[in-house]
């Protein structure tokens, strides 16, 4: 693949921070991508994320479907989420990034973030919306745009559609790797890092397809059951953060190590945190079947090698976490309505379709799943830009 169309960084002038904006690729004059804000954060990290939203759209490209791939984008900035100044830092950047977003690049929610707050920043910062850049791209716009937002309003159990459906995704990943290698649900055990966003909605549909949640990780530490954790307890005592409060644990639960989910007695791990969170020296110390990626980067490649060479089979965030992304598009284009049943029904069809793909192709080439998903992506990219164009 070539290098990334743009990369760009930016020095807030109040506080000396920075934040990126990388736009991998575009098609049809768009590219589609989060925004996250993190310490730490770099203009390296944020290419790699924005080149994983090149090959989600790709993936989930379907010539049926109203809804035609974008490109893809990310944006970073480096800084606590949590720091009073953060919000402000949030508006600044959006004012600075106004000419893109009006333009090229649609954004929303990733770590650190919530899409209520990226919206209250990105009105504030004098923009339409975070995604106003495909409203050129839609039939009816006004149809469109509040499809999305009635699709937002839906609630399922006290958490918003817009936080289920990449979770959902996720777990229904998972669901097709243990089908595909004929292992019941009942008995089946995960741990996750991160009970956020991604992270809590895998663990909810994760526990009501019947398998035990024995770990959950956040900020504070990881909890854990051998017997099972009430995920539903747990989800409900989060703050904006993610971070669970401790008050709700049972008698029998256990407070553990920041790290000790990495090593829990489960067969399947979801890293739905940080990027980089599995890497050569710690992956020693996993003793699951599978890794599933409901974060981005969460397995670095030495790991990953580690991992296979010893039979654990990694599942790509570029295929398992793309269901937030590709939910929003199938609404906004009107392949779906705002409706839970319609939306979590399809992206549970559509995601086992492209597991199974990506499955079939790494057995009949020999390689890893993710080298598989790569290899699609390879095949795809170069008829989508022929069948669109990079600009509209
Ligand atoms: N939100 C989305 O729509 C979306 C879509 C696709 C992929 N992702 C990816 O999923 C990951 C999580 O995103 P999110 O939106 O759920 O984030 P979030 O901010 O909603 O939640 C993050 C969770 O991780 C925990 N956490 C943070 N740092 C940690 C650490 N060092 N150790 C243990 N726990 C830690 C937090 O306490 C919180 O529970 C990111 O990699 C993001 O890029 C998010």
């Amino acid at each position: 693949m070539t290098d990334p169309l743009m990369s760009l960084v930016w020095t807030d002038h109040v506080t000396g921070r920075r934040g990126f904006l990388v736009v991998d690729r575009l098609v049809r004059g768009v590219a589609s991508g989060g925004l996250r804000m993190r310490p730490g954060c770099t203009l390296e990290e944020v290419a790699g994320l924005a080149r994983g939203m090149t090959m989600k759209e790709a993936l989930h490209y379907d010539p049926r479907g109203r809804y035609v791939p974008l490109g893809g984008a990310k944006g970073g900035i480096d800084c606590d989420p949590r720091d009073p100044r953060a919000y402000g830092l949030l508006v600044r950047y959006l004012r600075a990034m106004r000419p893109y977003i009006e333009s090229v690049w649609a954004t929303g929610e990733d770590l650190g973030l919530s899409q209520d707050l990226v919206d209250r920043a990105a009105a504030e910062a004098g923009l339409v919306s975070s995604v106003q850049a495909v409203y050129p791209l839609l039939d009816d716009e006004s149809a469109a745009r509040k499809r999305l937002a009635d699709a937002f309003a839906v609630e399922v159990d006290g958490i918003g559609l817009d936080e289920l459906a990449g979770g959902c995704g996720v777990a229904e990943s998972v669901l097709a790797a243990l089908d595909r290698a004929a292992v019941p649900y009942a008995g089946t055990r995960v741990a996750v890092q991160g009970l956020g966003t991604m992270g809590g909605a895998t663990a909810r549909f994760l526990a009501r397809a019947g398998l035990t949640v024995v770990a959950v990780a956040d900020l504070k530490g990881t909890i854990a059951n051998p017997a099972g954790l009430d995920v539903e307890a747990l989800l409900t005592a989060r703050d904006g953060y993610g971070t669970v409060d401790r008050g709700v644990l049972r008698p029998d639960d256990r407070e553990l190590p920041g790290d000790a989910w990495l090593s829990a007695e489960a067969e399947v791990l979801v890293p739905a945190a940080v990027s980089y969170a599995v890497d050569g020296t710690n992956q020693e110390r996993i003793r699951a079947r599978w890794i599933v990626e409901a974060a981005n980067m969460p397995v670095v490649a030495e790991a990953e090698a580690l991992l296979t060479a010893r039979g654990v089979t990694v599942l790509p965030d570029v295929v398992v976490n793309s269901g937030t992304n590709a939910w929003w598009w199938w609404t906004l284009f009107g392949d779906i309505g705002p409706d839970a049943d319609e939306a979590f029904a399809y992206l549970r069809r559509s995601m086992r379709a492209l597991v199974g793909l990506m499955l079939d192709r790494a057995e009949a080439d020999g390689t890893t799943p993710r080298a598989a998903a790569h290899a699609l992506v390879t095949d795809r990219l170069p008829v989508i830009a022929e069948r669109f164009g990079w600009y509209r």
